[in-house]
Order: C-alpha cells, then sequence, then structure tokens
C-alpha cells in the first residue's frame, strides 16, 4: 500500500496552489501556440475574439471545475462518479485520453524549445534557420529530445505533488514572468515594432466577417488550451485544496495572469517577427520556429535574447506538461491503488510511444490531426459536458461548493448558473459544431493527401 492511499496530499500554501495553477495554465499555448494562432487568423480581430472567450466562457468553466475538484476531494474520474453518478465516471474516463493525447504532442513540442535553447547557446540556428527546423522538428533528434523532455516530466510528477508539482512551479514560474517581460522590453526598442503592434492590437472587423467560421473554433479552443481547461486538470488541482478559499477569486487571478503572459508573448514574437522582416501569418506550427530563428539570427544579440527566451520557454512548457501528466497519474493512483512512482513511469512511457509518431513526421501533418482534435473538438467537448454537469444535474451541491469560503453571494449564483445554463452551453455546441465542420475538412484535405503520399 502506498502514501497515497491513506493520506492525499494537498498543496502546502495557497500561494502554492495558485502557481501551479498558472504554471500548468501557461506554457507552449501561450508562447507557441496563441502567436502561431493569431498570425494564422489575421491578428488583432482573433485576439479580440479570444479575449472574449476567455472572459465570458473561460471564467465560468475554470469555476466549474475547481468546484468539482474542491468538492469531491478526487481526480476526475472519481470526481465525476460522485458529482453525477455512476455513468459520468467515463467521461472522467475520456479526460484521461485527451490528456494522454495532448502531452504525446506537446512533448514533442517541447522537445523542440529544448533543442533550440541549446541552438542558442551553440549558434546552431544562425546559419540556415529553415534547414535547422528540419533537422529538429522530425526525425531520430526530435525523437531524441521528446524522450528527454518526457523523461524531465516524469522525474518531477513521479516526486509527488508538494516536493515536486509545488516546487517546482515555484521556482519556474515567476522565473518565466522575469525572463518573459525582460525580453518584452528588449522587444521594443526593435526597428519596426511599432508596426508590429499596429498589426496585433487594432483589429480589422473585415477580417472578423470574413473569417469568422474558422476564427470563432480556433479562438475557443486557444482558450480552453491556454487555460488547461475541458480534461479534468483543474478538477485536479482543486482536489488537493485543502482549507477554503475563494474559487472565484482564485480563477480570477490565474486567469488575469496566463492572459497577461500569452499577451506578453505577442509582444516579443511580433516585432521579433517585424524586426527581422518576416511576415506573421506564415501558417503552422513550424512556422514560429523557422521564424523566429531566423529574426534571433539577424538582430543585435540575437543569440543571447534567443537563449533566454528559449528558456523561459521551456519552463513554461515542463509545468504545464506536469499537470498534463499529472491528471492521467492522480486517476490510476485513485481508480486502482497504483504507487505513484510506477504509475509514472508507465503512463509516461505510454505518452512518449503516442507521440513518436509526431516526432517522426517531417511533414508536419499529424501534429496538427492530433492538435486541432485535441483542443477544438474534445477540449470544447469536456467543457459542455462539465458544465451540463454543474449547471444543470448538480447545481446545488456546486453553488454550495463556491459559495464555502465566500459567504453567501445571493443572486450573482443564480446568474452564474443560468449564464453556464444556457448562453455560454449554446455558444459551445456551436463553436463545436464549426470545429467539427473544420476538422472534416482538414481530414478530407491536407491529411488525405498526406496519406497518399
Ligand atoms: N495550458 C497549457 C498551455 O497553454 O501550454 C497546456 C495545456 C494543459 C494544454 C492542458 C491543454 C490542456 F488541456
Amino acid at each position: 500500500m502506498s502514501l497515497d492511499d491513506v493520506i492525499r496530499e494537498n498543496w502546502a500554501t495557497r500561494f502554492g496552489f495558485i502557481l501551479a495553477a498558472v504554471g500548468s495554465a501557461v506554457g507552449l499555448g501561450n508562447i507557441w501556440r496563441f502567436p502561431f494562432q493569431v498570425g494564422q487568423e489575421g491578428g488583432a480581430a482573433f485576439l479580440l475574439i479570444y479575449l472574449l472567450f476567455i472572459l465570458i466562457i473561460g471564467l465560468p468553466a475554470m469555476l466549474v471545475e475547481f468546484s468539482i475538484g474542491r468538492r469531491t476531494e478526487l481526480s476526475p474520474v472519481g470526481a465525476l462518479r460522485e458529482f453525477g453518478g455512476d455513468a459520468w465516471k467515463y467521461i472522467g474516463g475520456l479526460f484521461m485520453l485527451i490528456a494522454f493525447l495532448i502531452m504525446s504532442y506537446y512533448s514533442v513540442v517541447a522537445g523542440w524549445v529544448v533543442r533550440y535553447f541549446v541552438g542558442s547557446l551553440t549558434g546552431g540556428y544562425a546559419e540556415d534557420p529553415e534547414a535547422y527546423f528540419l533537422t529538429v522538428a522530425a526525425g531520430t533528434d526530435a525523437l531524441l529530445f521528446h524522450a528527454i523532455f518526457m523523461a524531465a516530466t516524469i522525474a518531477i510528477v513521479a516526486l509527488g505533488v508538494q516536493r515536486g508539482i509545488e516546487l517546482a512551479a515555484k521556482a519556474m514560474v515567476p522565473a518565466l514572468v522575469v525572463l518573459m517581460v525582460a525580453v518584452a522590453v528588449y522587444a521594443a526598442t526593435l526597428p519596426g515594432a511599432g508596426e508590429a503592434y499596429a498589426y496585433y492590437l487594432s483589429p480589422d472587423f473585415g477580417v472578423i466577417a470574413d473569417d469568422w467560421q474558422s476564427i470563432i473554433p480556433s479562438a475557443a479552443g486557444q482558450a480552453f488550451f491556454t487555460l488547461s481547461l475541458g480534461m479534468g486538470i483543474m478538477i485536479t488541482y482543486a482536489s488537493y485544496l485543502a482549507e477554503d478559499r475563494n474559487l472565484a477569486e482564485d480563477s480570477a487571478i490565474i486567469i488575469g495572469l496566463d492572459t497577461g503572459i500569452a499577451f506578453l508573448a505577442g509582444l516579443v514574437v511580433f516585432p521579433i517577427l517585424f524586426a527581422a522582416t518576416i511576415g506573421p501569418a506564415d501558417p503552422g506550427a513550424g512556422a514560429i520556429f523557422v521564424a523566429l530563428a531566423g529574426a534571433f539570427a539577424e538582430i543585435r544579440f540575437g543569440l543571447v535574447l534567443g537563449a533566454v527566451f528559449f528558456f523561459a520557454f521551456a519552463l513554461g512548457a515542463l509545468t504545464s506538461a506536469i499537470s498534463l501528466m499529472e491528471v492521467v497519474v492522480s486517476t490510476v493512483i485513485d481508480e486502482f491503488g497504483v504507487d505513484r512512482i510506477p504509475a509514472t513511469l508507465a503512463i509516461g512511457g505510454g505518452m512518449f510511444v503516442l507521440g513518436a509518431p509526431v516526432a517522426l513526421d517531417g511533414d508536419l501533418v499529424l501534429i496538427d490531426l492530433y492538435d486541432q482534435l485535441a483542443a477544438e473538438i474534445l477540449l470544447v467537448t469536456g467543457s459542455i459536458l462539465l458544465m451540463v454537469l454543474v449547471a444543470w444535474i448538480a447545481h446545488d451541491r456546486a453553488l454550495d461548493e463556491i459559495q464555502r469560503g465566500v459567504g453567501d453571494i445571493g443572486s450573482l449564483g443564480q446568474i452564474w448558473i443560468w449564464l453556464v445554463r444556457v448562453p455560454v452551453l449554446l455558444a459551445l455546441i456551436a463553436t463545436l459544431v464549426l470545429a467539427i465542420m473544420g476538422y472534416y475538412e482538414f481530414l478530407t484535405g491536407p491529411f488525405a493527401e498526406w496519406l497518399a503520399g
């Protein structure tokens, strides 16, 4: 019998919980996925819709997950069983699969980041950034760095909640923020910064009118992805909360920090791209790496800046990866009574295997296959299900839970429930339909072509 069977670990401090949740939220989603989505979907127009999703849907969705987690003190499978009844445990099972899928390719991209950190130190990408990316993105090197990153995540998760996750977040999240601010300040001094800010910050409503069918699902997917919502991470993290705190306030702090850091990443990435006269709209998962490396190779002190940037980036990815692995590990510990260390090793190994095809695909099609399915379809589906559970089935317990640590919130609680019940759910269902249509196009278009070879 393991310690976890007897005593469930808790966060040592409130600050520790908030930093771990911020650590989960801030990652590749903010620094890689966010700018590449902004670039692909038309700059500030996308930013505006994304911010709306964060505020109107992200905040209630995070509260939903926190209230389920703290109420049940269980990881997703058990938590949903307790909150909704036996059939809901399968949804918890779905969350594990989503986490498994996301971590598999997340680790591949994080491996690229680690490799680019090394490349900044050695000057590896200075000669020919495009050719360098091809050697980094796919093949044995990609597999090796995928393995290194996965191993680092396994090591921290195996140490447990306080000694592993909380300590890592306390060290890494502040370091990430300081480094990103430093790079953003430097980026502001680059030529072309003004033009870059204009692209990033003044929305063109014509773009929204023309492209809403792809902007909306991308913005929603990005909102869930970046806030780590829709697959039980925030349920798991809130399950380690021992005392009563104001969950709404915690959610607002976490969301504010995550959005602030994504916004900051845009302030870093766009001026750097414009300074190197590289267009931001180059689509695709790899473009941001090629473009940034090209820019770092050209601008003053670029390689030093690159090293700092990719180091911060890798820290962000690590604290997020920890949370992705922890959801699955905690479920296996809770449900099957397996010890933490063997559970972590087996799960991390499985995630590595699922990600291996992505690390070997030089066409970067598999990464889109995994990422679009996970972010735009599965995370949105997961959130819809959680919201149905909390707003339509277990609303009394959810409201009761939210008021713990806050006091009577009066009619605000009813407003929250009704907001989730109708407008938020309808918006999410519409988004999901658009996302499925978009994915179908991808499957019958680029993916079919890739398969045909
Ligand atoms: N939120 C993290 C990021 O933005 O990088 C990682 C992540 C965690 C993504 C959980 C998706 C997710 F469901």
